[in-house]
This record gives structure tokens, sequence and C-alpha cells, in this order.
């Protein structure tokens, strides 16, 4: 049997994951801040009350999963940042928490987690970042989540390189743009055009894989 921890799992993009991987019969361990929604999944669910921010639970979460095998392992939850667009609107607050959700957090799971990966059958490490933190496609506004999925992407290609010799693959994928809580209404695609295209674009990660950032339907994105 295969394993798969999601963060963010309770709404959006993570609940779909959770949904589709109890689909395909996998043992979800689904972490949320408030884990409710996850009751009405059907599956082999094991919900987990996790705020990715606290740092000491992640450790205990880990140490509780202690000797378990994670197949894949899920960094989905994010912010936007609530900063306004334009230049002289920056707020260190929004941007502090902003940083800490979407680059920090993911790292520290890397790093509680990475030996679980590293004792499974397909030890994928995978992080949900943003096309909007791509340099090459850099635009003006929206400073915090840019710079925050930056940092994360420049933390994978680190992983990738660092968690090489344990086998593990470490890729950086981007959703679409997506209708979810964070991506509106007017976001060009559905959460069922997004996340089976993900699901199905990690089963088919391979070692060679190790170190990229892909869009959600397996093409190459650049850094
Ligand atoms: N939707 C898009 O168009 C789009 C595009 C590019 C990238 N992404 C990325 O995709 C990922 C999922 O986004 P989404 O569209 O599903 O957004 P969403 O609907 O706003 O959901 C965000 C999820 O992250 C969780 N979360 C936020 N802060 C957290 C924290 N401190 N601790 C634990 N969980 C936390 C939320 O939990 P609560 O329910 O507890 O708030 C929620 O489950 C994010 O990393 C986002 O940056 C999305």
């Amino acid at each position: 049997m295969s394993t798969v921890l999601i963060t963010g799992a309770a709404r959006g993009l993570g609940l779909d994951f959770v949904k589709q991987y109890a689909a395909k019969g996998w043992k979800v361990h689904a972490c949320a801040r408030t884990p409710d929604a996850l009751k009405q999944v059907k599956g082999d669910i094991h919900p987990h009350t996790l705020e990715v921010t606290d740092y000491a639970a992640v450790k205990a979460l880990a140490a509780r999963l202690g000797g378990e095998a994670i197949d894949v392992l899920i960094c989905n939850a994010g912010i936007s940042g609530k900063e306004a667009t334009v230049l002289g609107s920056i707020d260190p607050a929004v941007w502090r928490e902003t940083f800490e959700v979407n680059a920090l957090a993911p790292l520290m799971m890397a790093e509680a987690f990475a030996n679980h990966v590293a004792a499974s059958q397909d030890r994928k490490l995978v992080a949900i970042s943003s096309r909007l933190g791509s340099i090459t496609f850099a635009n003006n506004g929206r400073y915090s989540y840019r710079a925050s999925k930056a940092a994360l992407n420049m933390e994978w290609k680190g992983l990738s390189v660092d968690l090489a010799p344990k086998g593990l693959i470490c890729v950086v994928l981007h959703p679409g743009w997506v209708q979810t809580d964070m991506g509106g209404q007017a976001a060009t695609l559905t959460i069922e055009q997004s996340v089976p295209a993900m699901v199905k674009v990690i089963d088919g990660l391979k070692p060679a894989d190790n170190g990229r950032f892909l869009n959600y339907d397996g093409t190459e994105l650049p850094w």
C-alpha cells in the first residue's frame, strides 16, 4: 500500500489531493488546521490537526509517524498575502507571514519528513509553488507572494541536491490558475482539471525528474 501526506488538506487543492489519492486506494495522512471537512471523504484517511508554522507540532507529527514510510509528501498549504499589489503599500507583517507559511514551513516539513520519504518505495517530495515565483516570468506587484514562492523554488532545488544520495525526487509543481478561494472564480482551471493532472504528473515522476519545476500538465517551467 502506498502512502501520501498532504498539508492544507481541508479545502481547495489540498482537499482534492486527499480525494484523488483516497480514490486510488492510498493511505492518506491529511494535515489541516481544521480537519472537519475530511470526515466526508471516503477512504483510508488519517486526519491530523496541523498548523504548518507550529514547528514543534510538525516535529511531533513526524515523531508520531516515526518508522512509517511516506511515498509522496505534498507541501500544499499556502497563503496569497493580503498586501496591496502596488509599490508603496508593502506591509512587513504580511510579508513575514507570507514568507513563513509559503517558504519556511515547507522546508521545515521537508526536513522533518525526509527520512519517512526516503524509507518509501516512491520517494517523492513535492512542493506546490506557483508560476508567480518564476524569475523568468517576473512582473509587477504581489511582492511577498512572488518572493515566497521563488524562495520555495530555490529550497526545493537545494533539497534535490542534498537528498539525491537518499534517492529522493524533489519536484516543484505549479497547479495552474485554479478556481479555489485563493484563485477566485475568474481562474481558468477548475479543481477537477488541475489536481487529477498533477496526480498523474506525480505518478509518472522518475529519478531523472529530480530538481524540476513543472506545470500541472507536466510541461517544464523556467525558474
Ligand atoms: N489557486 C491557484 O490559482 C493557485 C495558483 C498557484 C499556486 N497555488 C498554490 O496552491 C496551494 C493551494 O492553494 P489553494 O488554491 O488550494 O488555496 P486555498 O483554497 O486558499 O487553500 C489554502 C490551504 O492552505 C491552508 N493553509 C494556509 N495557511 C496555513 C497554515 N499556516 N497552516 C496550515 N494550513 C494552512 C489552508 O488551510 P485553512 O483552511 O486552515 O485556512 C487551506 O487548506 C498554495 O500553496 C497556493 O499558493 C494556487
